[in-house]
């Protein structure tokens, strides 16, 4: 069976190392005792965060990459391999707000292929690697939107499940090897992912929305206990229990927030001729 993974002494993959959540997972797991590898397209911003983590006995290492770019990927993994990692943090994501009738299929298209793609194409290309060290273990970044479908975000809701759905059928195929598969839900979070538009509807709806530090330290919890599956955030682990159990009440209470999404996410000049 599957059990908890301690960070300390390990060596961590983390993909989106320059997005928000991105850097403060690597300071999280900087600060559990790992040493890091960090990706991301933006090459100065990698470098300053490793030159900033860097020293006191720990490792840090840069690998610029492009998640959608196939020769990108191959060296992605080569440097993976080298650093020896044990562990492959699956954190880089991006996000298309607006209703699904406005957006474009390169929109959609690019969605599912960073935040679901990407993370099954490394998983599968390091996985002989990861089952040659002593203890492994792959956390997938996913969304709270992943289990609780929601309007205005049909597009990354449908990578997000995927995801969800990748990781526990996984886990459940290495269940009888060493390496850990833990998928993490955060809710919202105080990152550039979220255009204006989302910030504004988050604070319409009044939802939660979690400083990154916050989530950092929920899915490095969620590494420790080898969670299968954990939400971050209260009510929103329960709202996504209940879209499983019971998905009508869901269905019910957005219907009641369609009017305020709608106003949102609808593009500007759509916005002006409603309003
Ligand atoms: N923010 C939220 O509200 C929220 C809520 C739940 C879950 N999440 C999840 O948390 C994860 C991190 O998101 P975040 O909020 O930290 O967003 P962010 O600040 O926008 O960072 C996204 C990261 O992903 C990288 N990335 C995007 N496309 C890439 C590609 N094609 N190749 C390589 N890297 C790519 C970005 O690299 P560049 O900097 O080079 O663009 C950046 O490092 C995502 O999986 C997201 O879905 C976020």
């Amino acid at each position: 069976m599957t059990t908890g993974f301690d960070p300390a002494g390990s060596r961590v993959l983390i993909t989106g190392a320059t997005g928000g959540l991105g850097e403060a997972l690597a300071r999280a797991f900087a600060a559990a005792g790992a040493d890091l590898l960090l990706s991301g397209r933006d090459r100065s911003r990698l470098t300053a965060l490793a030159e900033s983590l860097g020293g006191a006995g720990r490792t840090v290492a840069i690998v610029n990459a492009d998640l959608s770019r196939e020769d990108d990927l191959a060296s992605l993994v080569a440097a993976a391999r080298d650093f020896q990692i044990d562990v492959l943090v699956n954190n880089a994501g991006a996000l298309a707000f607006g209703l699904y009738e406005d957006q474009s299929w390169p929109d959609i298209a690019r969605l599912l292929e960073t935040n679901l793609a990407a993370p099954m194409r490394l998983t599968g290309a390091l996985l002989p690697w990861l089952r040659t060290r002593p203890r492994a273990a792959i956390v997938n970044v996913g969304s709270t939107f992943g289990s609780l479908p929601f309007p205005g975000f049909a597009g990354y809701s449908a990578s997000k499940a995927g995801l969800r759905g990748f990781s526990r059928a996984l886990r459940r195929e290495l269940a009888d090897s060493a390496i850990t598969v833990v998928h993490v839900a955060p809710r919202a979070i105080a990152t550039p992912l979220n255009p204006p538009a989302v910030d504004a509807l988050n604070r319409a709806l009044r939802s939660h929305v979690d400083l990154p530090e916050a989530a950092a330290r929920g899915i490095v919890a969620a590494l420790r206990a080898g969670c299968g599956l954990r939400h971050l955030g209260f009510p929103e682990r329960l709202f996504a229990w209940l879209d499983g159990v019971a998905p009508a009440v869901i269905d019910r209470a957005l219907a009641g927030k369609l009017a305020t999404i709608r106003r949102f996410a609808r593009p500007i000049d759509t916005r002006k001729e409603t309003s």
